[in-house]
């Protein structure tokens, strides 16, 4: 009989592509995905350490399955936990001393050996004691032992490019959790977008912590940036959307702002995290980059893609952050403008450099000013939403909603779009008119969904150029 896994993920789109990748390796060995714990063989939650939080929300999720685990003895089954990502890779066998009941703790580097990982623990006779803790950054390089046989289907694909970090901004883990930088050859992210176009996928997003510093092999035996891989990807046919996150401004570079403007495929909407609008506070956290340096960037970037939506990450309280510096992101929002954004309250994480740092900003302060900068940034995302009233956007069906009849999917800005639509639209590119703007969302009418219009799509024409109506002015 099949063995059945469940994996919870926490954490960023990395983490995502990971999991799906874990289900991968397992298959063969008789392991089918299942989306809860009930039932399960192995669970395994694929962890995030970015803030305090994460972590924590980790070690409760554990105290709930302790209980689903002992249920499982009483029943004469043996249920399997394993704790992956980066909590696993910072806390190590720390996590088995605090959480005896974990049998696994494996890295975002050493899934590839999950299958024997499992074996060994399977053989440990209690289920007490230390588990088997593999969280190497070994020399072999995962993504040439992942099976290239995925059970991965959907309109709308993640595929990771580049992983690690080498820039040690001051308050962040990702550089000890993921290791240093790394980019794949050009020919496996090619060979591997081909698969999931072949699965269905017409939207893939290049992943990677740093993905703008992608540097990888070319096919000419160069190394090739960005830029010059996305060009070769908008050349897949079938390929229809290109996206790419999470980028630094550092990596910005000329090529990769030109391609916004010279590849239709690559979509208007670009998540780039500038974490303040203080140079001060910029140096401090180690961004080597100003603010300055970000508007320049913006404007390039607006120049080639006048119609480029920005995300971004902003975090208060860090260390040291005054009023002045404070205010200095709130201009430089103001000044930008952001379709959508995520911000956090500093969260020292032990063994980063801001962590130790004398001058931290008391709970308090960081609550008001996570609640004024919300504030802008929600009036800015639902003021974006609203000037799409009235315009016609292709958006890829990917989701059934809750409501009978209602298909979900996403247009170029990356807005959830809501519309009545037959379920055989599912995974299909189709003309929305849109009809409201929400805080969250956006919803209108279907304009027509002849499978003509996706064939005219495939030539890798520009949408637009295929609209039947033009957009109304917005
Ligand atoms: N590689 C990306 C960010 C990855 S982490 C980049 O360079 O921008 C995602 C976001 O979490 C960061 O952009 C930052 O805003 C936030 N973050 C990271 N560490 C944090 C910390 N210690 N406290 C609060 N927010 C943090
Ligand atoms: Fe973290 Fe900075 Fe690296 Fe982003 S660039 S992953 S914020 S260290
Ligand atoms: Fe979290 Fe690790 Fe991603 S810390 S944000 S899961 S890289």
């Amino acid at each position: 009989m099949a063995k059945k896994l469940f994996v919870k993920t926490y954490g960023c789109q990395m983490n995502v592509y990971d999991s799906a990748r874990m289900a991968d390796v397992m298959a063969p060995h008789g392991y089918e995905p299942i989306d809860t714990v009930e039932g399960a063989d192995l669970v395994i939650l694929n962890t995030c350490h970015i803030r305090e939080k994460a972590t924590e929300k980790v070690y409760s999720e554990l105290g709930r399955l302790r209980q689903n685990k002992d249920q499982a003895a009483r029943e004469g089954r043996r249920m399997l936990i394993g704790v992956a990502g980066c909590v696993a890779q910072a806390e190590g066998d720390e996590i088995v001393r605090r959480a005896p009941m974990v049998d696994l703790v494996f890295g975002p580097q050493t899934y590839h050996r999950l299958p024997e990982m499992v074996v060994r623990a399977l053989d440990r006779t209690g289920g007490r004691g230390a588990g088997v803790v593999d969280t190497d950054f070994p020399a072999e390089d995962k993504f040439d032992f992942l099976p290239e046989e995925s059970a991965e289907r959907g309109a709308s694909a993640f595929l990771s490019i580049q992983e690690g970090c080498d820039k040690f901004c001051t308050f962040c883990v990702v550089p000890y959790t993921r290791g240093a930088e790394f980019s794949r050859p050009a020919r496996a992210v090619l060979d591997e977008a081909r698969r999931m176009i072949a699965n269905g996928a017409s939207e893939i997003t290049l992943l990677g912590q740093n993905v703008n510093a992608y540097h990888g092999a070319g096919l000419d035996d160069r190394d090739w940036g960005l830029g010059r891989l996305i060009r070769h990807l908008a050349e897949l046919p079938g390929l229809e959307r290109i996206r790419y996150t999470t980028s630094h401004p550092r990596d910005m570079d000329a090529d990769l702002i030109a391609a916004h403007g010279e590849v239709p495929a690559l979509m208007p909407f670009l998540h780039l995290p500038v974490q303040s609008g203080s140079d001060r506070v910029l140096e401090a956290m180690n961004r080597k980059h100003s603010a300055d340096d970000f508007r320049r960037i913006v404007d390039r970037l607006r120049a080639v893609r006048p119609d480029l939506a920005l995300s971004s990450d902003f975090i208060v309280g860090f260390p040291g952050e005054g009023d002045a510096e404070f205010v200095e992101t709130l201009r430089l929002i103001r000044e930008v403008t952001f379709a959508q954004a995520y911000s956090f309250k500093y969260s020292a994480r032990p063994g980063t450099p801001a962590a130790s740092v004398e001058d931290q900003i008391p709970d308090q302060v960081k609550s008001d000013r996570l609640q004024a900068l919300q504030q802008i940034l929600n009036a800015q995302q639902v003021a974006f939403n609203r000037s799409k009233i009235g315009s016609v956007q292709p958006v890829l069906f990917d989701r059934k909603s809750h409501k009978p009849g209602q298909l979900i999917g996403r247009g170029p800005w990356m807005q959830s779009v809501h519309a009545e639509a037959p379920e055989r639209l599912l995974g299909h590119l189709i003309d929305v008119r849109i009809e409201d703007g929400h805080a969250n969302s956006l919803s209108g009418t279907v304009l027509r969904h002849d499978p003509d219009a996706s064939e005219i799509r495939q030539t890798g024409l520009p949408p637009s150029v295929t609209h039947p109506l033009p957009p109304a002015a917005e």
